[in-house]
C-alpha cells in the first residue's frame, strides 16, 4: 500500500560529491521502477560542501513540500546531522536493509541518509526500496517519536 502511494509522490534526493555516484545509480534505478524523483544535486564529483545541499532538501521536507527524501554523503553523518537540525525532520542513517526498515517502523524517519562511500550501489538501492515501502508501526513508537523534540532546558 505504502509502495504504491510513495510512487505517486515526488521523492527529493540529494548528495555531495561523496554520495554522487551512488545517487546517480539510485535515481536511474528508482525511476525505472516508477518512482518520481527530484534530483537536487550535486551533479558531478567536484568537491562541494554537504550542508549546502542538505539544507535545501531538509528545509523542503520541514515545510511539508515533500513527505520523504533521500540524502547521501560519504559517511551519511554530515548529511543526517544537517537534516536533523530541522524540527520536522527525522533522518535515519542506514547501511543495511534492516536499519532502513527500522528507521521507518520505529522512528517514522522521513529522510534516509546513506553513507555513499560505505555501501555498494546495490545495497544503497535495497536501502532506498526498504525505506520507501515500509510503514511506521505507531503504537508505543508514536509515543517515543513525539518525545524526540522535547529537549530539556
Ligand atoms: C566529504 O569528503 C565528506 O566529508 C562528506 O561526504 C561526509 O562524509 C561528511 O560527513
Amino acid at each position: 500500500m505504502n509502495n504504491i502511494s510513495n510512487k505517486e509522490k515526488i521523492i527529493p534526493i540529494t548528495s555531495d560529491h561523496g554520495g554522487y555516484e551512488v545517487k546517480k545509480y539510485l535515481v536511474e534505478k528508482l525511476q525505472s521502477q516508477g518512482y518520481k524523483l527530484e534530483d537536487m544535486g550535486t551533479h558531478s564529483e567536484e568537491s562541494v560542501d554537504y550542508p549546502d545541499f542538505m539544507h535545501k532538501l531538509a528545509s523542503a521536507i520541514n515545510k511539508g513540500k515533500y513527505e520523504m527524501g533521500i540524502i547521501l554523503c560519504g559517511s551519511g553523518n554530515g548529511a543526517a546531522i544537517t537534516a536533523n537540525k530541522y524540527p520536522n525532520v527525522r533522518a535515519a542513517i542506514a547501511w543495511q536493509r534492516e536499519l532502513s526498515e527500522l528507521g521507518r517502523q520505529h522512528n517514522n524517519a522521513n529522510i534516509l541518509s546513506i553513507p555513499g562511500r560505505f555501501v555498494t550501489k546495490e545495497v544503497a538501492l535495497e536501502l532506498a526500496e526498504a525505506f520507501l515501502t515500509t510503514d511506521f508501526e505507531g503504537g508505543r513508537h508514536a509515543r517515543r517519536v513525539e518525545k524526540i523534540p522535547k529537549i530539556l532546558d
